[in-house]
């Protein structure tokens, strides 16, 4: 029965994200009007397998009805109460206590936003401000690594690794910095390719100036640079260097906190010890906007000690820590407990890794790789290595996009790979069916490509 609410809407009105808006004029959009656990259902009433979770974040599925629950009895509670100006409301007070208690440190202190830009955009700000209180008014480099994504705002845009995101938009990389993706080199091995990224890393810090540098922001694992685990002992090479030089260690945990690689935060699946962190996305499985910024004692004191210094933490959102969407959070990490969905993602591992192995044999991958509940998948693209001649993801990842939307399924185009990153209920069978689905999908962008 097709849920067609939308046949009477204009389609050139909607200016969308990522988007040809040229195409948008012409085409419609695939419009999702209903979801249940790892489905979305347009609205001719046709089914997809999520298997990106939407943007990696809806983590418990969809239309989870005790989350749902949640929201509307904080509605019905107190719909709206902004925190901040010394006020806030119990929800927000409950959920920074249970998000610290979880903190990957002691003394963990915890301030909330609406997105994950606005996490890592406010980690700057509230970088410089302590530094500047505390007389390093000079320590204001970031370093990250080439390709990363940390968000949409001016500072992040700038702060992410892509030249051409920010040429595009006119905006300098100004304060940052960035270094090489921690990936192996051909027949490297992780020893080699650690030594050779801290040294890059130690390089980048001694030309900048150790004094001049005040954060090394990074992703536990990079996801939209294509799914890149890190060496092993990375962490633990660039956590000494960043000691040495009293720069701090940011875990961006957008993507990787809560569960995703079978540790509640990414930081702990790859010996990542930040001095900070932040989250969204999955924090509130995505059913209401809300981020984090978790910060370790000792830089907690610091924005404290800048505080003191200036009389208030200046700084606030009207819909930071929005009650409803704390509610929501606070469901999702009863839930996280109750049902132990770190432990079912661990359990599963194993059979989303052999599931993910199978499509090696297909003659259209180069190869794949799992980390937890996460799937990179590189693609035979004759164009790969080849300078992009624009942002858009073209070529055989989009291809293989679009044929696996016409077999029901919703996968991460990157330029040469896709990224699969499903909600963490995901049971065996909805895997197989997945496989099944993006084999279906792989073989009709073969056949296209005969054709062509
Ligand atoms: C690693 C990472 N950081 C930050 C962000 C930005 O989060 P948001 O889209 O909620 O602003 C994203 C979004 O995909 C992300 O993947």
């Amino acid at each position: 029965m097709p849920d067609d609410l939308t046949a009477n809407y204009r389609n050139d009105t909607l200016v969308l994200g990522i988007s040809d808006l040229a195409r948008l004029r012409r085409e419609r959009p695939l419009v999702l009007a209903r979801g249940r656990g790892v489905f979305v259902f347009d609205d001719q009433g046709r089914d997809y397998i999520e298997a990106v979770s939407s943007f990696y974040c809806v983590g418990l599925g969809y239309s989870d009805p005790e989350l749902i629950e949640a929201a509307i009895s904080q509605l019905r509670r107190l719909p709206m109460y902004p925190s901040g100006a010394h006020r806030t409301v119990p929800v927000v007070m409950e959920l920074a206590e249970k998000l610290a208690a979880l903190a990957p440190f002691p003394g963990a202190r915890v301030t909330f936003a609406t997105t994950g830009s606005e996490a890592n955009d406010h980690v700057l700000k509230f970088l410089w401000f302590a530094n500047e209180a505390a007389g390093a008014p000079g320590r204001r480099r970031i370093i990250t690594r080439a390709g990363s994504y940390h968000g949409s705002t001016v500072a992040t845009t700038a702060m992410g690794g892509g030249a051409r995101l920010r040429q595009v938009f006119g905006i300098p990389a100004g304060d940052m910095l960035h270094v090489s993706q921690p990936v192996k080199l051909p027949g490297e091995s992780d020893a080699a390719a650690t030594a050779r990224l801290a040294a890059e890393f130690q390089q980048t810090i001694e030309a900048a100036g150790p004094e001049t540098v005040a954060a090394f922001f990074a992703e536990p694992l990079s996801v939209s640079a294509g799914m890149r685990p890190p060496p092993e002992g990375y962490f633990a090479a660039i956590g000494a260097i960043c000691a040495r030089h009293g720069i701090r260690l940011v875990a961006d945990e957008v993507v990787t906190g809560f569960g995703r690689l079978g540790t509640f935060w990414g930081s702990e699946a790859v010996g990542a010890r930040p001095a900070l962190l932040t989250a969204a996305k999955n924090l509130s499985s995505a059913y209401q906007p809300i981020s984090a910024i978790v910060m370790g004692e000792d830089f907690a004191d610091a924005l404290e000690a800048a505080s003191n210094a200036e009389g208030w933490l200046p700084h606030n959102g009207t819909y930071h820590a929005h009650p409803v969407a704390a509610a929501v959070a606070l469901k999702v990490l009863e839930i996280f407990e109750r049902r132990d969905l770190v432990g079912y993602v661990r359990r599963i591992m194993p059979y989303w890794a052999r599931a993910v192995a199978e499509l090696d044999a297909h003659p259209l991958v180069r190869g794949t790789r799992t980390h937890g509940l996460l799937a990179g998948i590189d693609l035979d693209d004759p164009a790969a290595g080849a300078p992009a001649t624009s942002l858009k993801v073209e070529g055989i990842a989009q291809q293989v996009y679009d044929a696996a939307l016409d077999c029901g399924l919703i996968v991460r185009p990157l330029v040469g790979s896709l990224v699969l990153s499903p909600p963490l209920v995901i049971t065996e069978a909805e895997i197989d069916e997945l496989i099944i689905r993006l084999t279906r999908a792989l073989d009709l962008a073969v056949a296209s490509r005969r054709d062509a």
